[in-house]
């Protein structure tokens, strides 16, 4: 026993173990879990063992969950759908409210236990993953209660897969299930197999509670138990893990109709500008990048620093990662505990090393590891080339890499140089400089002067290849709610897409048809890189010739919708100017495009002709109304859920209403901000051809709209494998559908695929397609001295 004196020199902390009693004596009276179906734990056949991450020591035996679990479990799930569903909402709040109370009940017993399975420092499973467990239980049940008044006409999707990681196992549980119980789903979850165990406690608490047998569900077991899941009869997948597992998730579920939800991998960045408050910032990193052992898809762990004060900051990082203390996950002063397991730990020193051999030097605190169980010594990484490995790939663990920029364009520069777009902290005392930077950079979750702040009631998930969907807030139910799909109407014959040689001038004569519509990219006609057209044919007669585009054409035809950036940045009422413009020029040619139509033989024309005037004018009044809203979260926060255009989008458009399927589509997605690449309908791309002068006249910038013509399928293909696409909408046939979700797993690219519906009605128009054209940026921005 040291004396005071002796403390008073050192100022060490002393021991300050949680107890474990409790969880040890549940564990025992239990031996080995089965799953959780139907209301009752099933007897374990196989089992695998989950363990203490910081000792090595066994806790229990887990069932090893096979597909045909996965298929009673779904069927459960599915059993118990219509009664769940049927109940008004207000009765299912109740059944939210009891979760959430009653996992506050046992708030220290489920810390204690997550600490145990996971290796967190219990002071975060205690601080931060259980009251947030039990913040999102009682969020989501007043969603339940209001549900009928806030989406009217939704229901829910039916029986939901959920597949959660092992770095927030109880909190990604609670992210899943309350939302999706809320909306009326029931569900089966499968928790990762490193951290099956607070999944069980909450089936307990389900049990405990009463909640109706069937409505929740665990399946334990691995990525083999959670393939099983992906390909059973539910209805719908979401998904939190690796982009890899993600991108395969995509291909598994594309063309099915299951509706997905991807929270993947990221590499955000943490940006420090000169005038950041610096001991801010130092403390900002702490909860950055070494909060939960650095295992956290949004960790800033890409640290950009103003040149002019890296030095100081540097500094002041090193002294601060040397205070930093590294053990026992159960020790009450604890701040970063063990590795998940000793898969992630060697993952973690592989890529470290593979940086330092690239040339990263490493900067590691300075302590000694426990002898046993798997630690890392938190650190972070300086003198990283942007082609090290470390810049690039996720390392999953308590290290960030630490680089300079010098102005601001290049921080953003740098901050948007990744392919993941999940989260970005902003530091800086000029709220004008940071909130230019937040809408800036591309990422799902910008925190400024602060990190890692979570909330049920705001939206939380990525751009580009973190995947898509929300979970949290309004943002997150609409995930689990669906609305009856519209009455699929068949596809208008597409023809034969043979080439004919382009005719030249001397070609023209006055029998020759009338004219050749070329391709429009950024602004101007172009003829196709081919150099081959087709026939387009109306009643068996030849009514004109359509550039055949290729792959080539998309490629050009995607470069200028990059190009014409200008337009997301426009504001909304300048976007509307010209869409009024858009609107009034296609009304001053109206007769022109019901001639045009009525030629082609397209069936109603003047309708078709009028209602697409009309819906340039409904699309050219929602470019400046249809916003964002400010969240209620924590004290002292704005958080500002702001709507962004994807950018670049890629459009297949339907055969059938030529014209108003074409507008139907493209206006509310140049409404919102994007350039979008579309692919007319085939069998009369004239429609949308004719609208080129349209477009001149009306002072659309080019590039804005770029119109490729030519076979459906395979140029959607071309625009579904590119990279530079970030959302693809399909309207057409199965075939067609699963290409579009199959070939966009690459760059994980949101779509909606969709058959031919009645454009005419409320099905052509309407909120889901402004929804459907944007992504919600969620803006945090702390406030009080
Ligand atoms: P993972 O993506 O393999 O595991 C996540 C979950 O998916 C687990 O429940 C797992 O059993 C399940 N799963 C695995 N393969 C599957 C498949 N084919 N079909 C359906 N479900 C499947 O992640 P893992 O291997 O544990 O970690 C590897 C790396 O992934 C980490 O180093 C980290 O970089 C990243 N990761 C990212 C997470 C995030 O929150 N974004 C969470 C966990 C890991």
């Amino acid at each position: 026993m040291p004396t005071v004196t002796e403390i008073l020199e050192t100022m060490d902390y002393g021991p300050a173990p949680e107890a474990t009693g409790e969880v040890m004596a549940w564990l025992k009276a239990r031996g080995s879990f089965g799953h959780y179906i139907d209301g009752a734990f099933t007897r374990p056949a196989k089992t695998f063992a989950t363990a203490n991450p910081a000792t090595g020591a066994p806790l229990a035996e887990v069932a090893h969950g096979t597909a045909a679990d996965v298929a009673a479990a779904v069927k459960a799930a599915r059993a118990a759908l219509p009664g769940w569903s049927r109940l008004p909402g207000h009765e299912r709040a109740k059944w939210l409210y009891a979760l959430a109370r009653h996992a506050q009940k046992r708030e220290r017993f489920l810390a204690v236990l997550e600490t145990l399975d996971n290796g967190k420092p219990i002071r975060e499973s205690r601080d931060i993953d259980v009251p947030l467990v039990a913040r999102h239980f009682y969020h989501h049940a007043g969603w339940a209660a209001m549900l009928e008044a806030e989406f009217p006409g939704a229901r829910p999707v039916g029986v939901c897969g959920q597949i959660i990681p092992w770095n927030f196992p109880l909190l990604m549980l609670a992210w899943k299930i309350a939302p999706a119980l809320a909306a009326g789903n029931t569900v089966v979850l499968k928790p990762a197999e490193q951290t099956p165990l607070t999944a069980l406690a909450f089936a307990e608490i389900c049990a405990e509670v009463g909640l109706p047998k069937g409505v929740v569900n665990i399946v334990t077991g691995d990525g083999a138990t959670g393939a099983a899941l992906v390909g059973s009869e539910v209805d719908k997948i979401a998904f939190t893990g690796s982009t890899e597992v993600g991108r395969a998730i995509r291909k598994a579920t594309a063309g099915t109709g299951k509706k997905l939800t991807l929270e993947l991998g990221g590499k955000s960045p943490f940006v420090v500008f000169a005038d950041a408050d610096l001991d801010a910032a130092v403390e900002g990193v702490v909860d950055a990048i070494w909060f939960n052992q650095g295992q956290v898809c949004c960790a800033g762990s890409r640290i950009l620093v103003a040149e002019s004060v890296a030095g100081t900051f540097q500094h002041r990082l090193s002294a601060r990662l040397a205070k930093l203390r590294v053990g026992d996950p159960l020790d009450k002063s604890t701040d970063v505990g063990a590795i998940v397991d000793a898969t992630q730990l060697a993952r973690i020193r592989d890529l470290v090393a593979q940086g330092e051999a690239q040339g990263a030097v490493l900067h590691q605190a300075p302590v000694g590891l426990p002898s046993q169980g798997c630690f890392f010594a938190p650190g972070f990484l300086t003198n990283v080339a942007p082609a090290n490995i470390v810049s690039e790939v996720e390392i999953f663990g308590p290290v960030a890499t630490l680089t300079t920029f010098r102005t601001p364009d290049e921080a953003v520069e740098l901050a948007n140089n990744t392919r993941y777009g999940l989260a970005a902290s902003i530091w800086s005392e000029n709220i004008n400089l940071a909130l230019d930077v937040a809408s800036k950079v591309n990422a799902g979750v910008v925190w400024i002067n602060s990190t890692n702040v979570f909330d049920a009631g705001a939206g939380f998930g990525g751009y580009r290849e973190s995947g898509f969907g929300r979970e949290g807030g309004r943002e997150g139910m609409r995930e689990y709610l669906t609305t009856p799909a519209p009455k699929a109407l068949p596809e208008a014959e597409a023809g034969r897409l043979d080439a004919a040689p382009h005719p030249g001038p001397a070609s023209r004569g006055p029998a020759a048809v009338d004219r050749t519509a070329k391709l429009y990219i950024g602004g101007a006609q172009k003829r196709p890189d081919s150099g081959y057209s087709y026939t387009v044919m109306a009643k068996g007669r030849e009514i004109g010739l359509a550039a055949l585009g290729n792959r080539k054409d998309i490629r050009n035809a995607v470069e200028a919708a990059h190009a014409a950036k200008g337009w997301g940045k426009a504001t909304g009422h300048n976007r509307a100017q010209v869409l009024y413009y858009l609107a009034e020029n296609l009304a001053a040619r109206e007769a022109e495009f019901v001639a045009r139509l009525k030629a082609a033989g397209v069936a109603k024309p003047v309708d078709e002709v009028a209602l697409s005037i009309r819906r340039a004018f409904f699309y050219a009044a929602q470019a400046d109304k249809f916003d964002g809203a400010v969240h209620s979260t924590k004290s002292s926060h704005v958080t500002l859920a702001m709507p962004e255009p994807f950018g670049v989008m890629g459009i297949a458009c339907p055969d059938a209403a030529p014209l108003l399927g074409f507008l139907s589509l493209v206006l509310p997605a140049i409404a919102m901000g994007n350039r979008v690449v579309a692919i007319p309908a085939a069998s009369m791309p004239l429609a949308a051809t004719d609208l080129y002068q349209v477009f001149d006249t009306s002072d659309l910038p080019g590039g804005v709209v770029n119109i490729v013509t030519g076979a459906k399928d395979e140029l959607a293909k071309v625009l579904a494998q590119h990279d530079d696409v970030a959302a693809l909408w399909y309207c057409g046939g199965p075939q067609g559908r699963t290409s579009a979700e199959t070939e966009s797993a690459g760059n994980l690219k949101a779509t909606w695929t969709f058959p031919n519906r009645d454009w005419r009605g409320g099905d052509g128009q309407g909120r889901e397609f402004l929804l459907r054209a944007t992504q919600v940026k969620n803006i945090w921005v702390p406030y009080g001295e």
